[in-house]
């Protein structure tokens, strides 16, 4: 999910790389690494924990000469973020250097290969089965690197950008891609066709290539292409065809290249969600037995099968995650959940005992409160799982177990593709937890990963649909409150949206269960009281919430909807209306979410706020 950086030229390679390093830091990242072919030849690596800085600081005294190499900011997804397991990674040979963004899902039976092949592994990566591959390929196949990667990425299950050096023939640079983005630079000598004038560039966006040049090639899925230093380059697919690239002029510039073309990174990562979702999902979910693959509930199964009742502690968003979490795990495993705000259950002096499981979720990995939480269950002996996004933050490291959610790096404070990775993983470990327990019948056990495996697309469908949203939110920028409503499911969806208007546009709002409105909010109803309402159309409460509208309707009260497409009757009784696509009560608030995560950043935008670092907010609450 990081960065790759890719250079070959006449120029000194270090520099371009290095600053190419720092262009993608925005991305967010724990390590980073480079490798050159330098001029004396030897194909050398250096990489570190941390910053950029970091690795500049490690090679202050490094041969670093080479006018090719590789670079990379890793996001960690399958081993610590440590030196060791930084990219760029050796082949056994040291022959080859490859750095990769993504996931190879099938890392371990690869590996588990090649180490009865004799290959010696150095890290803990997924990526480094696939150098150890490639090199393996060319040696049982006696075959040149290019061919060597064709047969290596026939045998991966996965997503992946890759970049590869060959010491053995420094003229030419080997990249790939399926299902993560890498771009090709075309030098601006190379249509002069003047050797030693010709350069490439690569990188996972434009932003490392746009001050060299305009000129891109958007590598496609399962594509394969050989940048020659004589300026030319070829691309196949893995089947060896020669495919003919499209060639693309850069529009945009710096800024609007590092957040994908987005005005803001809240705005490019509630587009991301569709895809972000896809990772999170990536190998969990078996689509032929149609069975949930959860590594921390198998390995740990004895605690979960004698478990008396399972707390989530959380705070924020990720605590609205925990109460839909809540509703359908008890649904579906049929284990009692109790939902604990982190900073209360931390001083409460709770009443735990060992047969409790406590989840830890924190996008971060690193809220205090959350984290003072859990070792707290842990002195009670109780078995602690983490849902976290950061690889190895300190949340994850004093869990027993635990599950990450894979969204990759989310930049804007108002959490978005976070919490809908954490309803993913809450709704995968419910399906896990009851498949254990026997505790649904295995056709609707069926229909709930079926109807789990749409959801990506139907999200893309209601990003769709939210397009009116940006007209319509300015006739709200001058409301002073909000009030949220949704049932079952749907409430802690409203407690959500309201979170998301508070902490960008700082406008106040309260999210409640409709239901509770006749129990003293309805007073605060009249014309100058916008209520967004999720009415989504299934199940028992659908009626009751009309109903709830309709009072809200007879005092005058403003009505933003948010309905499954085709309820006409909720349209109707609203001042404003957004159709998402049909889905089980359950799975709607994945849905439901989008429009309000929208609606907030819209009229944040008409009140001029920072939406991406808004007051008073940081990304990360350390602190207690
Ligand atoms: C959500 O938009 C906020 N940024 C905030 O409530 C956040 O969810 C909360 O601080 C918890 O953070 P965590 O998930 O990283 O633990
Ligand atoms: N899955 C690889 C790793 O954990 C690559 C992660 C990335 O995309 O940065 O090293």
């Amino acid at each position: 999910m990081c960065g790759i950086v890719g250079y070959i030229g006449t120029k000194d390679a270090y520099p371009i790389l290095i600053k190419g390093l720092h262009r993608l830091e925005y991305r967010g990242y724990d390590s980073a690494g480079v490798s050159l072919i330098n001029q004396g030849g030897d194909l050398v690596v250096y990489k570190a924990k941390g910053k950029v800085s970091a690795l500049e600081q490690s090679v202050s005294d490094k041969d670093i000469s080479g006018t090719i190499g590789i670079a990379h900011t890793r996001w960690a997804t399958h081993g610590e973020p440590n030196a060791t397991n930084a990219h760029p990674h050796y082949s056994q040979s040291h022959a080859l250097s490859l750095v990769h963004n993504g996931i190879i899902e099938n890392y371990k039976t690869l590996r588990v290969e090649l180490e009865k092949n004799g290959i010696q592994f150095a890290g803990e990566t997924d990526t480094e089965v696939l150098v150890q591959l490639i090199e393996y390929m060319q040696v049982t196949h006696q075959c040149d690197t290019v061919t060597a990667v064709h047969l290596a990425l026939k045998n991966v299950v996965g997503a992946y950008a890759i970049a590869v050096l060959d010491k053995r023939n420094p003229n030419q640079l080997i990249c790939a891609r399926k299902g993560s983005p890498l771009i090709i630079g075309i030098g601006k000598g190379n249509d002069k066709a003047k050797p030693g004038e010709s350069e490439f560039f690569l990188g996972s966006d434009a932003t490392p290539i746009i001050e060299f040049t305009d000129k891109v090639i958007y590598l496609q899925d399962e594509e394969i292409a050989v940048l020659n230093r004589n300026g030319k380059h070829a691309i196949t697919n893995l089947d060896s065809i020669k495919q003919t690239p499209q060639m693309h002029v850069l529009q945009m510039n710096l800024d609007e290249l590092e957040k994908g073309g987005y005005p803001h990174f809240m705005l490019k990562e509630i587009y991301e969600q569709p895809n972000a979702i896809r990772t999170c999902m990536r190998g969990r979910i078996d689509p032929t037995n149609k069975d949930i693959i959860l590594s921390g509930i198998r390995d740990n199964k004895e605690h979960f099968m004698r478990a008396r009742r399972i707390i989530i502690c959380a705070c924020g968003t990720s605590w609205h995650s925990a109460l839909i979490g809540k509703y359908f795990i008890e649904e579906a495993a049929h284990i009692p959940v109790e939902v604990e705000y982190a900073s209360e259950f931390r001083y409460r002096n709770p009443v735990l005992d060992t047969s409790d499981v406590v989840i830890a979720i924190s996008q971060s990995g690193e809220t205090a409160d959350t984290l003072a939480a859990i070792q707290l269950a842990k002195q009670h002996g109780c078995f602690v799982y983490g849902v976290c996004n950061v690889i190895g933050s300190s949340i994850p490291r004093n869990t027993d177990s635990g599950t990450y959610i894979h969204v990759g790096p989310e930049i804007g404070v108002a959490s978005t593709k976070a919490f809908t990775g954490q309803l993913i993983t809450l709704i995968l470990f419910g399906l896990a937890l009851a498949k254990e327990k026997n505790t649904l019948d295995e056709v609707l056990f069926h229909q709930l990963v079926d109807d789990l495996m749409l959801i990506p697309e139907k999200m893309q469908q209601t990003l769709e649909k939210t397009k009116g949203i940006e007209q319509f939110a300015k006739a709200f920028t001058y409301c002073k409150n909000f009030i949220y409503l949704g049932r079952g499911y749907n409430y802690p969806v409203a407690l959500e949206g309201a979170l998301k208007l508070k902490e960008i546009s700082y406008i106040h709002a309260e999210g409640y269960p409709a239901a509770e409105m006749k129990h003293g909010p309805i007073a605060l109803i009249d014309e100058e009281m916008p209520v967004v309402v999720i009415a989504t159309k299934r199940g028992m409460l659908y009626d009751k919430i009309v109903s709830n509208i309709q009072e809200i309707k007879s005092r005058r009260g403003k009505i933003i909807s948010v309905v499954t497409e085709g309820d006409t009757a909720v349209k109707s009784m609203s001042d404003y209306c957004i159709e998402i696509p049909d889905t089980r009560d359950s799975y709607a608030p994945l849905l439901a979410v989008i429009p309000l995560q929208v609606l907030s950043y819209y009229i944040a935008i008409a009140k001029g706020r920072n939406v991406d670092q808004p007051r008073n907010l940081a990304k990360s609450v350390t602190v207690e």
